[in-house]
C-alpha cells in the first residue's frame, strides 16, 4: 500500500489511534501525524521499554480504546519499537476481536524485524512473548529519518539482528555495520517477509528467525531481573555465539565463523554492560523452560551447517548448553 492509498485508508476510518512510547512521542509523534495525515488522532503514550511489554499495559490500552468508544471500524498506528509495535499488534489484535492496525517502526530493530510479519505479544510472569497472537498489520511504513534520535546503543542492538540474516540467509549482511546500514534496511525486510510468507504461524521454515534467540531470549530475560539489562539486540548478538559454539560441535559449522564473529560481537556490545556469571547459569538456564522454541521438554536451537545453512528443532544436550554458556562467559570477560 503506498503512502496515499494508506492515508485514504486512515481517513475513512471510524477513529485513529496512535499508540506510543513517552520516549518516541517527545521525538516523532506530531511528524508522523503529520506524515500520516491523522493529525486528529486519539494519542495513546506509555512507559517506553521491555518492562511496559505486559498484560497491564494491554490492559491499560483497552480501557483508552473502549473509553473512547472505539469501534471495529477504527485503526491503531503503532508508532516505536519492537516493544511498540509487539504490544499494539496484540491489543489491535485481541480488541472486539480484531481492529486493523498499522506499525510505523521507529528502532532499526523494528524496521528490519519486529515490525514485520504479524507476531506480537506481551510478556508474562518474565518471560518473554508468552502471549500473543499471529496477525499481519495492514501496513509497515518505514521512514529511516526516524533513525536520527535514535540512541547508538539502540542502532547496534538493530544491527544484531541484521547480522542475524547474514547468518542464515544473505552473508552480505555480515557485513553491515554502523556507517552502511541504511543500505541494507531493504535487504534485511526483505528477507524477514520472504521467510514469514513461506511461513505465516511460525510451524517450520521461519523458525530459522529464531537463530541465536533460544539462549537470547533467556539472557535478556534473565539480565531483565539484574542491574543490568541487556538489549534485545545484544542478548541475540550473545545468543548468536552459543548458536555458533553449539553448531561446530553438533552441525560441523567451520570454526572460522565464530573466530570470524567476535570482533563483530565485541563492536554488538560495544554500549552494553555485560555482567554474566558462571554462578548465573542456571538461572539462564531456568528461563529455557518457559521457551516456545521448547520440544517435549528439551530445548530446541537453530543452528548452522554453514553460513546460509541452517537447521531448525536441533536438540542439544543439556551439558552442551550449559558448557556453551561457560564458554560465553569467559569470552565476554575478554571483550
Ligand atoms: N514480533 C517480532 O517478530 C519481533 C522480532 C524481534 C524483536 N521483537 C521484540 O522487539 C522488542 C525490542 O524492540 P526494540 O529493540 O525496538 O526496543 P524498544 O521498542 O523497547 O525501543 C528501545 C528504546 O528506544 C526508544 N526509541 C524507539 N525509537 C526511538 C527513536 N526513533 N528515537 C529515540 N528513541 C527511540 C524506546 O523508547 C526504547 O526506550 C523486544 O520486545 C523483542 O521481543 C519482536
Amino acid at each position: 500500500m503506498r503512502l496515499e492509498e494508506l492515508k485514504e485508508t486512515l481517513a475513512e476510518a471510524s477513529q485513529v489511534f496512535v499508540l506510543t512510547d513517552e520516549n518516541v512521542a517527545q521525538y516523532w509523534l506530531p511528524e508522523v501525524e503529520h506524515w500520516l495525515g491523522c493529525e486528529q488522532a486519539e494519542e495513546i503514550v506509555v512507559g517506553a521499554g521491555e518492562s511496559h511489554k505486559t498484560l497491564q499495559t494491554a490492559q491499560e490500552v483497552w480501557e483508552t480504546l473502549l473509553e473512547n468508544n472505539a469501534d471495529r471500524n477504527a485503526i491503531l498506528v503503532n508508532l516505536g519499537g519492537g516493544t511498540i509495535t509487539d504490544l499494539g499488534g496484540f491489543v489491535a489484535s485481541c480488541y472486539q476481536r480484531g481492529i486493523r492496525f498499522v506499525n510505523v517502526p521507529t528502532t532499526l530493530l523494528a524496521m528490519v524485524d519486529a515490525a514485520i510479519g504479524g507476531k506480537n505479544g506481551v510478556n508474562l510472569g518474565g518471560c518473554k512473548n508468552q502471549i500473543g497472537t499471529f496477525t499481519e498489520p495492514l501496513e509497515v511504513m518505514i521512514n529511516p529519518i526516524c533513525l536520527s534520535s535514535l540512541p547508538e546503543r539502540e542502532l547496534l542492538s538493530g544491527l544484531a539482528e541484521m547480522v542475524k540474516y547474514g547468518f542464515i540467509a544473505d552473508d552480505a549482511l555480515l557485513k553491515v555495520n554502523e556507517t552502511n546500514y541504511e543500505q541494507y534496511i531493504l535487504r534485511a525486510g526483505d528477507l524477514k517477509r520472504d521467510i514469514v510468507d513461506d511461513d505465516p504461524t511460525d510451524m517450520d521454515q521461519r523458525k530459522v528467525l529464531n537463530f541465536g534467540h533460544t539462549l537470547g531470549h533467556a539472557i535478556e530475560s534473565f539480565t531483565m531481573t539484574t542491574e543490568s539489562p541487556l538489549t534485545h539486540g545484544e542478548s541475540v548478538a550473545l545468543g548468536m555465539w552459543c548458536a555458533l559454539w553449539l553448531s561446530i560441535q553438533q552441525c560441523g559449522l567451520h570454526e572460522e565463523v565464530l573466530i570470524d564473529y567476535e570482533p563483530k560481537l565485541r563492536s554488538l556490545l560495544a554500549e552494553a554492560e555485560v555482567e554474566l556469571h558462571p554462578e548465573d547459569i542456571d538461572a539462564i538456564l531456568s528461563y529455557l523452560d518457559h521457551d516456545k522454541k521448547n520440544k517435549d521438554g528439551h530445548a530446541s536451537f537453530v543452528l548452522l551447517k554453514a553460513v546460509e545453512k541452517p537447521i531448525i528443532d536441533e536438540e542439544v544436550p543439556d551439558e552442551l548448553v550449559r558448557e556453551s554458556l561457560l564458554e560465553l562467559i569467559k569470552l565476554v570477560d575478554e571483550l
